[in-house]
Order: structure tokens, then sequence, then C-alpha cells
């Protein structure tokens, strides 16, 4: 088939997209982008993501925040505030400057929503954005004696208006103010607010575009996954950090993932926290297999952790019915033991619910995935297909380019997640000299890239 030459990146691109492009389609998805990213002079990058993905079929809800616009506001009219515990003091002269901000900001965006000249990436966008009365708000009160006026929290979302608005292919803005059944207008966190509407919407996704690239660990490195125990364990793990990130991200991150657990755990599957100092970082995230942020996922709250000598016995509890069927090999305790440290566990309740395993052999760069195993009573929820990913990316963590499993009934279960098929003479040597012939399992590969 004939190709012109610098097309074909493009085509090869846009297929690679289609997966993700139908697998998003319908969705509801919920973006948080602070008053920081609305003044960048790319903002209009940003706009013109959100409103392919509306293109794309997404439901969308965007939530903004305005406080370089608040700071300035309060500026010109000679007031300051103060700030406890990260919250800012909005007292009754502060409000009509907040106000204001959020005004402005909403206008600006719905402005740049609204753009649609030829050649430009908004031609026949046409967006239909509503704002509106979907958020109640209470009074945050007095806390340690100190009086938080009128800065709120979110007491009620409007969810049925929301979907109403959604379900007629309008995209919902949302700011960070509020109002009382008293008619007050409240201050609110415009974390808060997007999570509070990703619950009551029971969004499929909360995205957090946010100042820094996702959540590092204490190598500077960035962290591609984080379960909700991960997530929660991330801050006692750099509280008292004196490595390669400062405490203003380490608060800035901490405030993202304390928000990203309550979604997790109010039911909101999968919160993305990217940059939005990348440009395109929202198509990226999404259309791309590994994305460019940090993903906090719902899906196990059970706990994905590297085994320990102590998870011996409930790893062959695990695997030993398997190894009957022959659907794994079998393994010694000593051997068990041995490799226990290759091995990553699903614990939930004290019951080791899934296992599997990563041997890398650095010569070949080329690892195995072996003994994948799911307790019966736990398939079919996802477990499978999470501890593979977590295998794959522990595996480019470690610079390995090819993936090769063994498998004698679950071919197919691999071929479905981008594995095909090879042949024992590929196998990395080590691995090649321990192949057994009778057994006749079938060798997978699939590409790290
Ligand atoms: C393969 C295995 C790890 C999958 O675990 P899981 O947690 O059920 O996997 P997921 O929930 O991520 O995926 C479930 C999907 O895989 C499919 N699936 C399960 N077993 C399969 C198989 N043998 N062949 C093809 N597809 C299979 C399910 O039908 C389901 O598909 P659906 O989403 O379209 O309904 C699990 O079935 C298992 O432990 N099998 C026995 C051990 C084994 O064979 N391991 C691999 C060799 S090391």
């Amino acid at each position: 088939m004939n190709k012109t030459p610098d097309m074909s990146e493009h085509v090869e691109w846009f297929r690679n997209s289609a997966p993700y492009i139908h697998a998003h389609r319908g969705k509801t998805v919920v973006v948080l982008f602070g008053g920081e990213a609305v003044e960048n002079e790319c903002f209009h990058h940003l706009i013109n993501d959100i409103t392919l993905l509306g293109s794309l079929g997404v439901r969308l809800v965007l939530v903004h925040g305005a406080r370089p616009h608040i700071e300035r506001q309060l500026e010109t009219l000679n007031i300051n505030t103060e700030f406890v515990n990260g919250l800012r003091i909005t007292t009754t002269d502060a409000m009509p400057g907040v106000e204001q901000a959020a005004g402005q900001v909403r206008m600006i965006i719905e402005s740049k929503l609204s753009m649609g000249l030829p050649n430009t990436p908004m031609a026949y966008a046409s967006v239909r954005v509503v704002s509106g009365n979907f958020v109640t708000a209470q009074p945050y009160g007095i806390r340690d004696g100190v009086d938080y006026c009128q800065t709120g929290n979110v007491r009620n979302v409007d969810a049925e208006a929301i979907e109403q608005q959604l379900n007629q292919n309008n995209m919902v803005l949302a700011s960070p103010i509020g109002y009382s059944p008293t008619g007050e207008i409240f201050n609110l966190r415009a974390e808060d607010v997007a999570t509070d509407i990703a619950i009551a919407l029971n969004a499929d996704k909360l995205i957090f575009v946010m100042e820094s690239i996702g959540v590092i660990d204490g190598e500077g490195e960035l962290l591609h996954q984080l379960n909700l125990p991960q997530a929660e364990q991330w801050f006692k793990n750099h509280r008292q950090s004196n490595n390669k990130i400062n405490q203003q991200e380490v608060r800035d991150t901490q405030s993202h993932l304390d928000n990203a657990a309550h979604a997790c755990r109010g039911g909101v599957r999968r919160v993305h926290l990217i940059s939005r100092n990348i440009d395109g970082s929202i198509l990226l995230e999404l259309y791309t297999r590994d994305g460019i942020g940090t993903l906090v996922t719902a899906d196990n709250y059970e706990g994905l952790r590297t085994a320990t000598i102590d998870d011996i016995g409930g790893i062959l509890e695990l695997i030993t019915p398997l190894e009957q069927q022959g659907a794994v090999v079998k393994r010694s305790r000593e051997q068990l033991e041995l490799d226990i440290h290759n091995f990553t566990v699903i614990e939930r309740d004290g019951m080791i619910v899934a296992c599997a395993a990563l041997f890398c052999f650095e010569i070949e760069k080329a690892c195995e995935l072996a003994c994948l195993a799911v307790h019966p009573d736990y398939q079919q929820h996802g477990r499978g297909n999470e501890l593979m990913q977590h295998i794959e990316w522990q595996a480019r963590k470690q610079h390995m380019e090819e993936m090769y499993t063994l498998t004698t009934q679950t071919m197919h279960w691999f071929v479905e997640r981008g594995f095909s098929e090879s042949s024992p003479e590929d196998l990395p040597m080590k691995k090649q000299q321990l192949y057994n012939y009778q057994r006749k399992s079938k060798v997978l590969r699939k590409h790290l890239g």
C-alpha cells in the first residue's frame, strides 16, 4: 500500500489513539485547572484540547480556580486576607473582590470556548457552555477559634441539573463559588468543588491540571500510577523529605492527593494529576498508552505491594491449585523463598488474592512476566490487568525492552493485552536453557518500547 512518507507517522499516531477515543466516548470527566493556568499565555491550547475532548464525545465539567485574579482584585481594593491551614479567610469586605475575580475568570473561559475562527483548532467547534447554581455551600465555620467568615465548603451538588446539561451535549463550567439556602455567597476551594462534583456525578474521571508534572518519588521520578493505599502512604514518606522535592511541592501534591483519595473513596474510579506546563498534557494523558502524569486509581482498595518472605504461605495457597491444573509452573517453597522479592502481590483482608513475578535478563534487556495468578473468587475484576500493568511499569523502570511470558491456558488473555506469539528460541539465553519442551507452553512477547 502506498503512503506518503511524511503522513504515515500522522496516520500511525491517529490509529494508535483509536482505542482511547472509543474508550473515553460517552464518559463523564471533571477537569480542574487553577487561575494560574487561565493567566498563562498558552491557556488557549488547553481550551482547544478540552474542546477536542468534547468533540470526541467526552462529557465535560470544567472547574476553575481564581487565586491570582483574587489576589489582584484584593490588592486593588487594598484588602489584606490571611491564610490559615492553606485556606483564605474571606472576610465580608473581601468577598466582593472574590466574586469579581471568579466572575472575570468565568467570562474569560466562556469567551475562549466561544471562539470559532476558521483555520484555528476551534473552527466549527460551537461549544455550548453552561454555568449555574449547581453547588450549594455552607460556612467553613469557626475552627480552633478562627472564624473563616465567607470561606465555605460544599454542602451539596445538584447532580441531576448537571446531568441534564451534559445529556444535551452542553459543557458545564463551575466556579469556586457556592450559594447557601440563606442566599449567601461563599468562597470555596476549587479542588473541593471539582472533587465533590465528580463524586456526585459518579464521574469516570477527575483530572487535576496542576503546577508540577504529577506525583514524584523520593528520587524525583514521576510515579505513573498509585492505588489508594500508595497515595495515602506518599505523604508519610515525604513529610520530612530532604530529598529532591521541596516542601511547597510536597504540600501542593499532598493537597491534590487528599482530594484524589477522597474522590476514589467516593466512587470516582480514576483521578489523573497532570501538568499544565506540558503542552497537550490532557491529550497525552488520555489518548496515549502510558499517559504523561500520575493516575490514582480506586481499582483495588486491598493494596498491591512487593511480596515479603511472610507472603510465601499465601502465595503457595494461591498457586498450588493452579499448578495442579497445569496453568502455572510448579515452584518449590525453596525456589519461592529465593525469588520472593521478584513477586508482587495483591492482599485483601490479610489474604493474598493475586500475584505475579518479574525476572529481568539484563544482557538482552528482556524480562519475563511469570506466575500471574488471581484467586478464582477474585477474577474478572481487573486484578490480573492491574498486576500486569504494574509488572510492565517495573520492567520499564529497569529499562527492559521486551517482555516475555509463557502460558498454557491463557494465551488469548495476553494477546488481548498486546502480546504476540513468539518462540522459545527468542527467549533470553538463561530462560531458554530452562524452557521445558514437554510442557509445550506458548511463548508470548510484548515490546515495551
Ligand atoms: C489470567 C488471569 C490472571 C486473569 O485474571 P483476572 O483478574 O480475572 O483478569 P482481569 O479481570 O484483568 O481480566 C478479565 C478478562 O479476561 C478474560 N479471561 C480470563 N481468563 C482468560 C483466558 N484464559 N483466556 C482469555 N481470556 C480470559 C475474562 O473473560 C475477562 O474478559 P472480559 O473483561 O471481556 O469479561 C486469571 O484468570 C488467572 O489467574 N488464571 C489462572 C493462572 C494463569 O493462567 N496465569 C497465566 C500464566 S502465568
